[in-house]
């Protein structure tokens, strides 16, 4: 299902576009609106973390699991329910964190080229959330159980991909503020029961596995918009 999409050409339109300076300019206080969103300051461990690194542990975590899932023993269907909650839970809190801080920062600066990553982004959630929602309401003995559970994780990988590849690089170009992101993330996670000790603790295995993903984000605290 996943490679249906087409691909996009990563730089179509943009060379012909003469007004993305002027809209970037101005996309960029709209940015900053999040700013509106008080964060407490108080906080001392998570305050480094920004949004594509905590975003990115996320990923890795969750496809952590989906590989464990398939490691399994056809037999071991309690090991296999409890990696399923547990990706599914993951990745709807990852969901709704993109959903209502990450994808709407984007989109207020994002230009038009870039609009339509963020459109693509949600329908994907969309199908992502109905299987999770399938595999919630299946019982872990349906013959479908597992195979929807690797379905999902294919799903999740391309979308990852893409997240990773264009999305985080839309982010970039439009100058969002990743660390006061990365404070609202933290927020909305340690709301949810998800704290500080736990991504602190997956950030070091995240980092290792996402070493291209780090560079990016020290081009990104240098500045410097490519278009
Ligand atoms: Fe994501
Ligand atoms: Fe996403």
């Amino acid at each position: 299902m996943p490679t249906q999409k087409a691909k996009r050409p990563a730089s179509k339109g943009s060379s012909s576009r003469g007004s993305s300076a002027a809209k970037k300019s101005s996309s960029k206080s709209s940015g900053s609106r999040s700013s509106a969103s008080k964060s407490s300051g108080s906080r001392s461990r998570s305050s480094g973390q920004d949004a594509v690194s905590l975003l990115t542990a996320d990923h890795r975590r969750v496809q952590k699991l989906f590989k464990q899932a398939e490691k399994l023993e056809s037999d071991d269907t309690e090991e296999l329910q409890q990696l399923v909650m547990e990706a599914c839970q993951e990745l709807t809190l990852h969901a709704d964190i993109e959903e209502e801080l990450f994808y709407p920062a984007l989109a207020a600066a994002a230009d038009d080229d870039d609009q339509d990553l963020v459109r693509e982004a949600m329908i994907e959630h969309r199908s992502a959330r109905q299987m999770i929602q399938e595999l919630q309401n299946m019982s872990p003995e349906d013959e479908n159980y597992k195979p929807t559970f690797k379905v999902l994780g294919e799903y999740v990988n391309h979308h990852i991909e893409e997240e990773e590849n264009d999305i985080f690089k839309a982010a970039k170009r439009a100058k969002l503020d990743m660390k006061e992101l990365g404070q609202e993330i933290m927020q909305q996670k340690e709301a949810a029961g998800q704290g500080d000790a736990e991504s602190g603790e997956e950030m070091g295995s995240a980092s290792s596995e996402s070493e291209s993903q780090t560079d990016e984000e020290e081009e990104t605290s240098g500045g410097g918009g490519r278009r």
